[in-house]
C-alpha cells in the first residue's frame, strides 16, 4: 500500500515583527536583512503561546480539514528543536488536547530537516496501515540571543501538521531520502542545558548560553551543497528530470540559499516556492507551512510532481519527491 499526505493544517502566531521592529540591541537594518536573506518580517509567539499551544492549533486544523476523528490516529509524531519542556514529549500535550486517546505520542529532533526525516519514518508506518499525525513546530524566537544579530534576524515561529495514511488519495510520497553528518554538530545548535553542558548558576547568569548558536557562513555553504546534491539524487533515484518538476518546496531558510539550491539542482526560479519574506525561517515547521500556503493559493494541482528539500543542524538534510494525486484539504487562515 502507498502512503499519502491526506490533509494539511498550519498556524502562525498573529503577532508580526517587521525588520524595522527588531530590537535596537541587534544593531541591524531592514536593508541589510533584505539583501542578505530576503526576510522582511516574521511571526512571533506571544507571551502565552508555547510549542504545544501552536502545535495543537495546527493539528486541529489538519484534522478538521479532512473531518478526521482524533481517535483514529495511531501515532502523533512531533518534530521540534524548541520543545515545550525537557520531558515529557510535546506530542503528549497535543495528544491530550486533541483527545487522540488511542495514539502513541513521541517527539523527534532533526533541526530544519527534521520534518522531512519524520515524514520519511511516518511514510513507512502509513504503508503498514497506520494513520499518523506528523507535526513540525518551532517557537524559535524564545530561544534566540537577541544580542546576536547574525542569528536573531533569521527566525520566526509557527507550526504545520499533516495527516499521513495508507492511501493513494492525496499527495503520494514517491521517494524519500535523508542523511546526517554529526561531525558538524558544533556549527549550529543550542548546546547548553543538556547533560554535556548542564544548567548551572553561571550559565543562567550569562544569559546567552542557553540560546541558538550558529556559524552562518559554514551553514550557508553546506546547506547549498547538500540540499542541491540531495535533490539531484532523489530525482535520479526516481528517474525524473528537472523539467518534470512542477514545484520545488525548499526549506525557507533564506532567499540566497533557496536561489543557489535551485540553480544547483537545475530548476528554474519560477518553479521554486518561496515565502521566506513573510515568515522567515520557521525550522521544522517551514516546509509544512509552505505547503499549506501553496494549497491556500491554488498553486498545488492534481498530477503535479513536487520536490521538497531541507537542511539543518546536525547537520541533517533530506529531500522527497511527492506526486499530487488529489490536492489534500488544507486549513491555513
Ligand atoms: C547569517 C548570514 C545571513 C550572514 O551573512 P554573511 O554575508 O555571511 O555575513 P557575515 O557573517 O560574513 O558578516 C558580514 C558582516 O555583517 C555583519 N552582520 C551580520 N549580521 C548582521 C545583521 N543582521 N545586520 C547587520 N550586519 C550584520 C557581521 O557582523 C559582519 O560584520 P563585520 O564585517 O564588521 O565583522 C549568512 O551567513 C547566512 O545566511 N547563513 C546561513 C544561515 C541559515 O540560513 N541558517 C539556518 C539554516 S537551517
Amino acid at each position: 500500500m502507498n502512503s499519502s499526505i491526506l490533509s494539511v493544517g498550519a498556524y502562525v502566531p498573529p503577532q508580526i515583527m517587521t525588520n524595522q521592529e527588531l530590537p535596537a540591541s541587534l544593531d541591524t537594518s531592514d536593508e541589510w536583512i533584505r539583501t542578505r536573506t530576503g526576510i522582511e518580517q516574521r511571526h512571533v509567539a506571544g507571551p502565552e503561546e508555547t510549542t504545544a499551544s501552536v502545535s495543537i492549533k495546527a493539528s486541529e486544523r489538519a484534522l478538521k480539514a479532512m473531518a478526521l476523528d482524533p481517535r483514529e490516529l495511531d501515532w502523533i509524531m512531533l518534530c521540534t528543536d524548541t520543545p515545550e519542556m525537557w520531558s515529557p514529549a510535546t506530542a503528549c500535550f497535543v495528544q491530550d488536547a486533541l483527545g487522540a486517546q488511542y495514539a502513541s505520542a513521541i517527539d523527534l529532533t532533526g533541526g530544519c530537516a527534521g520534518f522531512l526525516q519524520t515524514l520519511q519514518i511516518a511514510d513507512k508506518m502509513a504503508q503498514a496501515g497506520e494513520t499518523v499525525l506528523v507535526i513540525g513546530t518551532e517557537v524559535l524566537t524564545k530561544s534566540l540571543d537577541w544580542t546576536d544579530r547574525s542569528t536573531a534576524v533569521l527566525f520566526g515561529d509557527g507550526s504545520g501538521a499533516v495527516v499521513v495514511g495508507p492511501s493513494n488519495e492525496g499527495i503520494r510520497i514517491v521517494h524519500a531520502k535523508s542523511q546526517s553528518d554529526g561531525s558538524q554538530a558544533d556549527i549550529l545548535g543550542k548546546p547548553y542545558g543538556g547533560t554535556r553542558n548542564p544548567i548551572t548558576p553561571e550559565l543562567v547568569a550569562d544569559g546567552h548560553l542557553h540560546t541558538i548558536h550558529m556559524e552562518g557562513q559554514k551553514v550557508f555553504k553546506r546547506a547549498v551543497q547538500d540540499m542541491g546534491s540531495m535533490a539531484l539524487q532523489v530525482m535520479q533515484d526516481a528517474q525524473i528530470n528537472a523539467q518534470d518538476i512542477d514545484w520545488v518546496i525548499p526549506h525557507q531558510a533564506n532567499q540566497r540559499i533557496i536561489d543557489a539550491v535551485a540553480h544547483h539542482a537545475g530548476i528554474v526560479k519560477e518553479r521554486v516556492f518561496s515565502h521566506v519574506a513573510k515568515y522567515a525561517n520557521t525550522g521544522s515547521a517551514s516546509i509544512v507551512i509552505a505547503l499549506a500556503d501553496m494549497i491556500r493559493n491554488g498553486l498545488v494541482k492534481p498530477g503535479q510532481n513536487l520536490l521538497t528539500v531541507a537542511f539543518g543542524s546536525g547537520f541533517s538534510w533530506g529531500s522527497q519527491l511527492w506526486k499530487v494525486n488529489q490536492v489534500p484539504p488544507a486549513i491555513f487562515e
